[in-house]
């Protein structure tokens, strides 16, 4: 019948984020302005992404990120973007950026949080149509106000997030996030400019029966890892790899299932990135009722040391997780 498909008309995400402000009654609105700034970025990346085919934005950018990855034009199109977006909208003091070396100084000098970013997850699929993303993590600064943010703002550890979000820029946009209190999904009406709740309260089922892998790399994996993809394969289990964190990260959100990003000969501590890939993904799934380590340690635990330090990723449902826990635990 059709009213299953009507818009829960009036749950814009403002009007959501208001109410959610009244559930905290020292809330000051800070973060929820801030959550807006980072929803208005995302309607401008979404456009540009949309129109990269078009418009002279495909294809390589000519440099080379910290990561030693050759930036796409879009990669640093969207970290302009949303660094423009969180200075301007005055609540951030300080931003990490997979594609900035250094901390971002944003001159909001009172500004309560720090965040940090991935501003374009999945960029080896933007110029071949596939889904891509942007993931953020937002902490509350410990250093003084009226100074610049510190290396210290920026390196708290996973549990220390207020609240960390992705969009996925896919067959419809979304913007999924947490605030510590559940997770909410919004889909992007773009002949409106707005986000509706389409997916509140997001619980991500115990278990599952997908498995999500780069297997051309399966030569130099553990035996613990070897053993469970064989197990996966004995089960049956389905293989989905999209090579956007982001976008396989969702479908196993939503469906069930783990993803896995384990070290490698060629990534020894993985290639996902904590403060701006994993944390904030681990902060989200553990809100749907999931999972998510480095293999033996609690994601959100991890002690930072660097801006751009790698682990290993191992993320999803609960007993998924668990599971390949036991073989890697198995080897040693
Ligand atoms: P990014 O594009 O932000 O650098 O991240 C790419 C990541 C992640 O999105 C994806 O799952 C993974 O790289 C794919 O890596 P492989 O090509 O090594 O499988
Ligand atoms: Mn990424
Ligand atoms: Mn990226
Ligand atoms: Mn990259």
């Amino acid at each position: 019948n059709h009213d299953k498909l009507a818009l829960p008309v009036g749950t814009t995400l403002d009007r959501f984020i208001m109410r959610k402000q009244e559930d905290f009654p020292y809330a000051t609105g800070e973060l929820s302005q801030l959550l807006r700034d980072i929803a208005l970025a995302a309607k401008i990346v979404n456009r540009e992404i949309n129109r990269s085919g078009l418009i002279d934005i495909a294809g390589a950018y000519g440099n080379r990120n910290v990561q030693g990855e050759d930036q796409q034009k879009l990669d640093v199109i969207a970290n302009i973007r949303f660094i423009r977006a969180l200075r301007n909208g005055g609540e951030v003091c300080t931003i990490i950026s997979e594609e900035d070396d250094e901390m971002i100084q944003t001159g909001n000098v009172q500004g309560k949080y720090v965040v940090a970013i991935d501003p374009l997850d999945g960029s080896s699929n933007i110029d071949v149509n596939v889904s891509i993303g942007t993931i953020f993590s937002i902490y509350r600064r410990v250093s003084p106000s009226g100074t610049e943010g510190t290396r210290q703002d920026c390196l708290q550890t996973g549990t220390h997030q207020v609240a960390a979000g992705y969009v996925i820029y896919g067959s419809s946009t979304m913007l999924v996030y947490t605030t510590g209190n559940g997770v909410n999904g919004f889909t992007y009406e773009p002949s409106l400019g707005e986000f509706f709740l389409s997916h509140p309260n997001i619980q991500t089922p115990k278990s599952g029966t997908i498995y999500s892998v780069n297997e051309g790399v399966s030569e130099s994996f553990s035996e613990g890892m070897k053993g469970f993809v064989a197990f996966c394969k004995d089960q049956n289990y389905s293989a989905r790899y999209i090579g956007s964190l982001v976008a396989d990260f969702h479908r196993n959100l939503l469906k069930g299932g783990i993803y896995m990003y384990p070290t490698s000969r060629k990534a020894p501590n993985g290639k996902l990135r904590l403060m701006y890939e994993c944390n904030p993904l681990a902060f989200i799934v553990e809100q749907a009722g999931g999972k998510s380590s480095n293999g033996r340690r609690r994601t959100l635990e991890i002690e930072p040391h660097d801006l751009h330090e790698r682990c290993p990723l191992f993320i999803g449902s609960p007993d998924m997780v668990d599971k390949v826990e036991e073989f890697l635990a198995a080897e040693f």
